[in-house]
Parts: C-alpha cells; structure tokens; sequence
C-alpha cells in the first residue's frame, strides 16, 4: 500500500463550495458583490489586456523559461540586476519555492498568526514545522519573533502591509529587525500590497534594501488588477534567486502572463486609477463603520478588518451579508476568528456593502445582547484567499 507522508495525510483539503451563480439563484438574489478576496475593482490593467489579446496567437510556443523581457523590465523599474529577480506563478509559489531552497524538512518557519494562509499552507505542505507568534494591536511583533528565534529557525514570514489587518511595521522597526535576525535565516518580506502604502513616509520599501538574507515577493494579482493570470517575482541578493529560480517550474509565469505582467508593469494611468478608488471606498467604509460604531484596524491595504465581539457574531454577520448579496471574509481559519475583512470596491459597491451592513450590523448587535441570535446555515462558498 502506498504510505502518504504523515503531513501531507494532515493537510486540509481545498473545500469546493457554491459558486456565486449558484448562491444567487438559491437564495433569490439579483445582486452579489464579492469583496472577499482583495481583487481589484477596476478588473485588470487596460494596458496588460492590449497585450495578451494581442499574444493569444502564439500560445502554440513554449515561454522563455527565464521569462526574460519581464525580467529585465522589472529590475530596470525597480533600481534592481536582472539575476536579483525570479518570476513565478504568483506570490504563493514563490514563497513555496523559498522554502524549498532554504529549508529542510523539520526546520521551523517563524512566522506569525493572522498573516497571509499561504505561509501556513506552504509550510505545513513540506513538512516545515511552524511557529506562529500573536500579533501584537492586530500588528507583526517584530520583537517577539527576533527573541523567538532558535537555531532551528530557518526561514522568517513578514507581510507588510499584512493580510488581513492591513496593519504596517515601519522603516525604524524593520531595521532594527533585519539587524538582529541572523545572517542564517532567510526573511522573506511579502510586499503583495505595497502599492496601497508606498506614499507612507515611514513605510520601508523593501527593495530598496540588500541584505544578504532578505528576499522581497511582489504580485501582480492586486494593485495590477491581474490575480487570474497568476504572476510575480522575488528579489533578492543574486545567490539565494540563483537557488529559487533552481526549484521553480521551468516555463512559469506562462505566456499572457508574462506578456500581460509586463505591459501592467509600466501602465501608471492603471496604477494610480487603483490608488485613487481604493483610498475613496477605504475612506467610505471608515466613516461607515465609525458611523455604525464597528470597530475596525487603521488599514494601508486594500482591505480594512472589522473586529466583531466575538467568533459568533463575525460568523453570523458573514452569513447574513451573504444571505443579502455581500460576501465577505471571516477570517478565521488566519486565527482572527472575530475578524471579518471587506476589500475596497468600485463607488456602487462599496455604497452596496455599506448599505447591507447597515441593515445587518444593528439588528445583529441587539440580537447578541438579548442572547437570542438566529441562527442560519452555514453556507460555504468558494473564496481565495
Ligand atoms: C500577503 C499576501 N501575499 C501573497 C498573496 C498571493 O499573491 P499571489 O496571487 O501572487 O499568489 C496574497 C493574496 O491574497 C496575500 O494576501
């Protein structure tokens, strides 16, 4: 019989539930809006989309398996030599391929609660053992992962800005991390929304720095508007993405990914377009919330956390957006489990979701306080993370 190793048999398997066609012709609804999964609402880079259409012809041919011209234009956009970046099939391969290169089974990753699943998948996919810390204010602690640290530890997980609390550690702390954390651990800083932030005077730039330890990620599935085509790099010190790029797939980003990653890489019409409605829809849901006194996370994202009284009652406030067209994210399974993440949206449906929690919170809240809370059905439906 075929023995399945211990933590691939303990892996959580990906839960298919409704489509959202499905959830509309079940519960009735003309309207769904999904702000679960940090998309962008403007779709994708106008720019990226010229350029695939304009590729589709010669999907016949394998890629350059060094994707070159997007390798090139990324170090060139970003002060960076061409062998410091490695492009993959999106931020969580690249991560999965780090630990490949710079860790053996056993070894720990250092990391915290309530940061991006992906690390948690990919750690526990390869038979990592991982150490997640509490946040600190719903922030990374920097300290406690520096004093947490053992000789077994050898990859560190940061996010920043950190899904799904959209909090960010500044210049000051993450210098003073970088300076203590030692030069055998590999820091894997994920800048998946840095665009959100990067007008923060405090918010340190991660690929400015180089240190012989650190590896910067970056996708183009948020701020470019391109998460279906599945796309991003690492950057590093040419040594550990001379390792990576040995572990990755050989023909990944695929073709209208790399054509589409490097027309969006340039299109700053896009770019700015997908600054100016996120921060318009953060500032509706802010005033929104304070309005209905929900208390939420100051965010530097696309996505601002609701902190709900308790575990029931995200539950419950999840279900019955939906049961009301809003699908939203209980972020539970990141270890939040009173958090409830809603991203940015286009003008109507930011004003849609505000209008539906308007109806749900308060009926909500004084059902809570009377301990007579309704229950409804759980309903899975599918959700990225
Ligand atoms: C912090 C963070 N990193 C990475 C990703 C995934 O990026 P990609 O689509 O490039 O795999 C996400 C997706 O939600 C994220 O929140």
């Amino acid at each position: 019989m075929i023995k399945i190793p211990h933590h691939i048999e303990n892996l959580w398997p990906y839960k298919a539930g409704k489509s959202i066609s499905e959830l509309a012709r079940e519960k009735g609804l003309k309207r769904i809006v999904k702000l679960a999964s940090n998309e962008n609402p403007n779709g994708p880079s106008p720019r990226a989309l010229a350029a695939i259409r304009q590729a589709l012809p010669q999907s016949h041919l394998y890629v350059d398996p060094g994707a070159f011209e997007l390798t090139q234009a990324i170090a060139k956009e970003f002060g960076k030599r061409p062998s410091q970046i490695v492009c993959g099939h999106g931020t969580d391969a690249i991560i999965e391929y780090i630990l490949v290169a710079f860790s053996d089974a056993g070894d720990e990753v250092l990391t915290s609660q309530g940061t991006f699943i992906g690390i948690y998948v990919n750690t526990n996919k390869l038979g990592r053992r991982l150490v997640a810390l509490p946040l600190k204010n719903y922030a990374f602690d920097l300290e406690a992962i520096v004093k947490s640290g053992t000789e077994k530890t050898k990859i560190i997980y940061l996010a920043n800005p950190n899904n799904p609390t959209g909090s960010i550690f500044t210049r000051t702390q993450f210098d003073w991390f970088m300076s203590r954390v030692p030069d055998y651990v590999t820091v894997i800083l994920d800048e998946a929304y840095c665009q959100y932030c990067e007008n923060e005077p405090e918010y340190p730039n991660g690929l400015e720095y180089e240190y012989d330890n650190l590896v910067v990620t970056r996708t183009f599935s948020k701020a470019y508007g391109l998460g279906g085509l599945r796309v991003g790099f690492a950057a590093g010190p040419e040594r550990l993405i001379s390792a990576i790029s040995k572990v990755k797939l050989p023909f990944e980003p695929n073709h209208l990914a790399q054509v589409g990653a490097l027309a969006a890489l340039t299109d700053y019409e896009f770019l700015k377009l997908t600054q100016i409605v996120n921060e318009r829809s953060i500032r509706q849901f802010e005033e929104g919330f304070d309005r209905l006194g929900i208390s939420h996370i100051k965010t530097y994202c696309n996505s601002i956390l609701l902190l709900l009284p308790n575990e029931q009652f995200a539950e419950q406030f999840f279900l019955r957006c939906l049961d009301r067209g809003l699908i939203v994210r209980h972020v539970k399974s990141f270890g939040i489990p009173e958090g409830i993440r809603i991203n940015s949206g286009s003008d109507e449906d930011t004003e849609f979701a505000l209008e539906v929690i308007t109806n749900v919170y308060p009926k909500l809240k004084e059902e809570f306080s009377q301990g007579n809370v309704i229950k409804n059905e759980a309903c899975i439906i599918h959700q990225s993370e």
